[in-house]
């Protein structure tokens, strides 16, 4: 088990890494304590929780609404939580971001504490204090940012994720160790697929580095203003095929990389020998790194990115394996680069025309 603190502007968050679920009352000493849950991790690990009330949060992104909320709100009103209720959301990164929400704005503030039961929320959606849902179609539109008191990590409760779920969590992983850790990127090539697999052997390396990426990245730029940016590094192109193509999350961000890889060797950022690793490391996760998906529809997606300031955007480009850098780009300049990056032969490879 390992322990870090993460130090927010409002306050500091336990991350607790490698503890187990029955480590929740400790966590919570003498607090009436009332539960988000996912209803599957319900069934699959009810038995190992407090007997405290619980509430279902509801799945998939549909469950990140205002008017979802709303019923959290009044299931809260119901329990009579007050001032001294603490809120725990179990589940994947849809309970981390709702429990967040409800638990910011609920009586103006509850504490709360998040057990992430996915590999995506374990190294990524429950850290860092951002919490949000969806409005008309925009994603986490609507949302705070407040770090919750502890994360609980318990990496036994991935043995029973699904293969999608397991490749959502390592796109999130190679872009921390592709952003900012080199070790990581190599142990992930020495052990790709004891990886693929989430092997028990290496899965607490990967969840330690990945959230040592995004917690020492979050101390220091917790408002996005600078550096939290880089956590976006395949996201511009993977948002983007991910409502073109309704591919998963991972998979589209993991094309998304391969795209941003190739897009900094086009702009003479990156080494091509180091990009060829890059894709060779999503291959043998079994990580997509090519899509067929129309460029036309991919680039109208980027014009409506909500974070997307006039007609510019900051890019994500990688200057080596281990270090990004955010560049503010004109959408009109980012598809030149990729229009020549695509018609050249390491683009075909990534891109190809159909
Ligand atoms: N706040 C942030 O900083 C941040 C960062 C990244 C992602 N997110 C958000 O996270 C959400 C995606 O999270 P997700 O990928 O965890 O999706 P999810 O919460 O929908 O969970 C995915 C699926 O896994 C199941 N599941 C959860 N734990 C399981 C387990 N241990 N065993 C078996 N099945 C299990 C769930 O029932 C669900 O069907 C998105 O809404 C995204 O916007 C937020
Ligand atoms: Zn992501």
């Amino acid at each position: 088990m390992k322990e870090r603190i993460l130090h927010g502007s409002g306050g500091s968050c336990r991350l607790v890494i490698g503890g187990r679920l029955e480590d929740l009352a400790g966590l919570t000493p003498g607090a009436h304590r009332v539960a988000f849950a996912d209803e599957r991790v319900l069934r699959l690990y009810g038995e190992r929780l407090p007997p405290d009330p619980l509430v279902v949060v509801g799945a998939g992104e549909e469950a990140k609404s205002l008017a979802n909320v709303a019923r959290l709100y009044e299931e809260l009103l119901r329990l009579e939580a007050d001032r001294d209720t603490f809120l725990v959301g179990i589940g994947g990164g849809v309970v981390c971001d709702v429990t967040g929400f409800v638990a910011a704005t609920y009586l103006r503030g509850l504490r709360v504490g998040l057990v992430p039961t996915t590999l995506l929320a374990q190294v990524d959606a429950a850290l860092g204090g951002k919490n949000g849902v969806n409005l008309h179609g925009y994603k986490n539109l609507v949302g705070t940012i407040r770090q919750p008191d502890f994360v609980l990590c318990d990496l036994g409760l991935l043995g029973t994720l699904p293969p999608v779920e397991r490749k959502n969590g390592l796109a999130e992983v190679v872009k921390h160790a592709l952003i900012a850790d080199d070790g990581l990127f190599a142990y992930l090539e020495e052990n790709a697929s004891a990886a693929a697999a989430l092997d028990p052997r290496v899965i607490s390396r990967l969840v330690e580095d990945s959230i040592a990426v995004k917690a020492a990245i979050v101390a220091r730029d917790e408002f996005e203003t600078g550096e939290r940016r880089l956590l976006n590094f395949g996201h511009t192109f993977g948002h983007a095929l991910e409502k073109a193509t309704g591919a998963p999350h991972g998979e589209a961000v993991s094309v998304g990389m391969a795209v941003a890889t190739g897009l900094s060797v086009a702009g003479g950022m990156l080494a091509p020998q180091e990009a060829e690793r890059v894709l060779r490391l999503l291959d043998a996760l079994g990580l997509p790194r090519s899509t067929k998906a129309d460029p036309a529809g991919v680039f109208e997606g980027l014009r409506r990115d909500k974070k997307r300031a006039a007609d510019r955007i900051r890019f994500v480009f990688l200057e080596r394996i281990g270090k990004a850098a955010a560049v503010e780009t004109g959408l009109e300049e980012l598809r030149e680069l990729f229009l020549s990056w695509r018609s050249s032969p390491e683009g075909q490879e990534v891109w190809p025309k159909r």
